[in-house]
């Protein structure tokens, strides 16, 4: 690989090009809220967010978290289902848990000051490599590479490399040339103006080479292989589960809600009583009915269709055939499968595709949000 990184770097100006990436960086940069302070925890809890989140997305969801959990011992503290709460709708639901433990361990072994050494921070649950070098960089000043897709997608253009970024191989191979080529004065303005460039500049279609701070540095545009660069080999398409799933409620307006295991996809997390569709379409709203009956101990009756929800994770598609229902008798619940006033419903926290048939449900029987 160091043979590699000589060879890739050889006539390459890497001062003038520090100098050009970073006085546009400072020149251009949005204002983002996680960019008005240096605050470890603050810049630490933005890239948790950032990841496979877009910008826009996140910021009110920064804003909302900060409001509510503004340092590392508010965090610590924090119940894990409110906190679930401020994440719905944020998805890969592991980003959160994990930051919890990791900042819980932050305030009980490093007396609440986020560490500063990769070693340290590193192990921390949650933090990978982006992580480390994202906020060891930006908060501390540390010369740290901070590799991801964008990174990759702008590096790969400017060294027109081909290999497939999909691969764990590849992004080592970008980890160690950003480690060569990256300012030791200021380490964060040149992660951030990478990342800066590839959202705002070099982006995935049509890039705006015209305007870009380092065209002159660029060996794909010098070449014309910008559009044919980075190179990601596909993964292979997940399957899709089919679900029934019924929003079920009682002549008192309560309604049956049931909270996800504490392992696994979506843990913790509330949705309404909902099965897979294993097999026969044919009798599927009769065969449900029947297995509801059996699991809750009450009447019920499936009196309309909600619609059809799908919602596409990274590896897998759930079709949920969402409906709305009717129960009569004694429902006696537990701690994760219980009936609540539907003014309670939305005190849980959702996933996306329960939202949505949540608000489906809502129309249907003229609700107002
Ligand atoms: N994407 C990942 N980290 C980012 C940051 N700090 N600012 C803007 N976009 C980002």
């Amino acid at each position: 690989m160091n043979a590699r990184i000589e060879k890739l770097t050889k006539s390459f100006k890497i001062n003038e090009f520090q100098k050009a990436l970073i006085d546009w960086f400072k020149e251009e940069q949005r204002d983002l809220p996680w960019r008005e302070s240096k605050d470890p925890y603050k810049v630490w809890v933005s890239e948790i967010m950032l990841q496979q989140t877009r910008v826009d997305t996140v910021i009110p969801y920064f804003n909302r978290f900060m409001e509510k959990y503004p340092t590392v011992a508010d965090l610590a503290n924090a119940d894990e289902q409110d906190l679930l709460k401020v994440w719905e709708g944020l998805g890969y639901y592991s980003r959160v848990r994990n930051l919890h433990t990791a900042v819980k361990e932050v305030h009980e072994k490093y007396d609440g000051i986020v560490p500063d050494t990769k070693e340290e921070f590193g192990s921390l649950k949650g933090v990978g490599p982006y992580t480390t070098g994202a906020v060891l960089s930006i908060a501390y000043g540390k010369p740290i590479p901070a590799v991801d897709g964008n990174v990759m997608r702008v590096m790969s253009r400017i060294f027109n490399i081909d290999d497939d970024i999909a691969k764990v191989k590849t992004r080592k191979l970008f980890e160690a040339l950003v480690e060569k080529v990256i300012s030791h004065e200021d380490p964060s303005s040149f992660n951030q103006g990478l990342m800066e460039l590839g959202a705002l500049v070099c982006t995935p279609k049509n890039p705006s080479c015209l305007l870009c701070p380092v065209r002159d540095f660029c060996k794909a545009y010098h070449e014309g292989t910008q559009h044919d660069l980075p190179v990601k080999k596909k993964a292979k398409k997940g399957k899709t589960l089919q679900y029934i799933a019924v929003v079920l409620e009682d002549e008192d307006g309560k309604i049956i809600v049931r909270q996800r295991p504490s392992e696994g996809l979506l843990a913790s997390l509330w949705e309404f009583p909902n099965s897979e569709v294993l097999s026969s379409w044919k009798n599927m709203v009769e065969d449900y009915e029947k297995q509801l009956v059996e699991e809750l101990g009450v009447e019920v009756d499936v009196v309309e269709p909600l619609g059809v929800v799908d919602h596409v994770f990274s590896h897998l598609t759930w079709k949920i055939h969402a409906f709305r229902g009717l129960f009569r008798g004694e429902f006696v619940g537990s701690d994760n499968l219980k009936a609540v006033p539907i003014e309670e419903v939305e005190d849980h926290p959702f996933p996306v595709p329960y939202q949505k048939v949540w608000k489906e449900f809502k129309e249907k029987r003229g609700i107002e949000s």
